[in-house]
């Protein structure tokens, strides 16, 4: 068997379409939708990551405002940055890319963003209500792979999700989301032991390890859907993902490329959770 291609380059740009009409019906009505972008130092990923965030908030037509700030900014420097952008009129999401210099408590920083803003879906109040099934911002990468399993046609209720990796962006989130759709969801890690033990039950597994190449043939079973988040560099500087594609596509009902599967959708549903927050001003 040979797996289905989830492509989320074409999911992305559906989606990105229905947006890119909303933004047109805001600015209709006098609101032009508007995200600022801090990055903080010369991280040349982030600055890879911003770019391209910039770049898509353009081509659907919104505003974008990038804060470049200086590798050794205090702490306190940007949080007054973060608190001016609170209180702009023409910034409906505000996001801060991470990772941030170590002398920096990131912890902090997320926190001093206006919920109202929080179009990462990071902050600790966003991430309670994400938990609690309530109306917020969720985050990107997992809030992607839900639309990419819906448009897909996948059905979450009663099937077991195997979530590999923990991290506060995907693993946990994402089993979160998952569960919110009836899905029954086991966390794995790098200390599981035996992990195939674990995967290997997988009717839906993501991969969110970033470890290249990791999951492989032994870890699934035959016919699951599975969602690679990673994104690593090779020996050859070439963009990988978690997943051994080549084996695991013999085996796997439907899999997600790297590149263009999971990642189109992360800026995706940021531009869409920007609107959304936009759309809030005219409530
Ligand atoms: N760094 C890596 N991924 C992300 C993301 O989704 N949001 C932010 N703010 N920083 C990141």
């Amino acid at each position: 068997m040979s797996s289905a291609i989830i492509n989320g380059k074409e999911i992305g740009q559906e989606i990105r379409g229905a947006v890119a009409t909303r933004v047109e019906a805001l600015k209709a009505k006098g609101v032009t939708p508007g995200l600022a972008v801090i990055l903080v130092g010369d991280n040349p990923a982030s600055k890879t990551y911003v770019a391209n965030k910039q770049k898509s908030c353009e081509q659907i037509g919104m505003f974008s405002e990038l804060i470049k700030l200086p590798e050794d900014i205090s702490e306190q420097a940007l949080l007054e940055q973060i608190s001016e952008l609170n209180t702009r009129s023409d910034i409906h999401g505000i996001l801060v890319q991470l990772p941030l210099p170590k002398h920096i408590d990131e912890d902090q920083v997320i926190q001093a963003i206006s919920p109202e803003k929080d179009v990462d879906g990071f902050s600790p109040i966003s991430v309670g209500k994400m938990m609690l099934g309530q109306d917020t911002y969720l985050p990107c990468t997992p809030y992607g792979v839900m639309k990419l399993l819906e448009h897909s046609g996948i059905e979450i209720a009663g099937k077991h999700a195997v979530i590999v990796g923990r991290s506060h962006i995907v693993g946990k989130p994402m089993g979160q989301l998952l569960l919110q759709k009836d899905a029954t969801v086991t966390y794995t890690h790098s200390k599981t032991p035996d992990l195939p033990s674990f995967t290997k039950q997988a009717d839906i597994l993501i991969a969110a390890v970033g470890r290249p190449n990791f999951i492989t043939k032994e870890h699934i079973k035959e016919g699951a859907v599975v969602i690679d988040v990673g994104i690593n560099r090779n020996e050859q500087n070439k963009l990988v993902g978690d997943v051994n594609f080549t084996e695991v596509c013999e085996i796997a009902s439907h899999i997600t490329p790297v590149p263009g599967g999971v990642g189109p959708m992360t800026i995706t549903m940021l531009l869409e959770n920007t609107v959304q927050a936009a759309e809030k001003e005219l409530e």
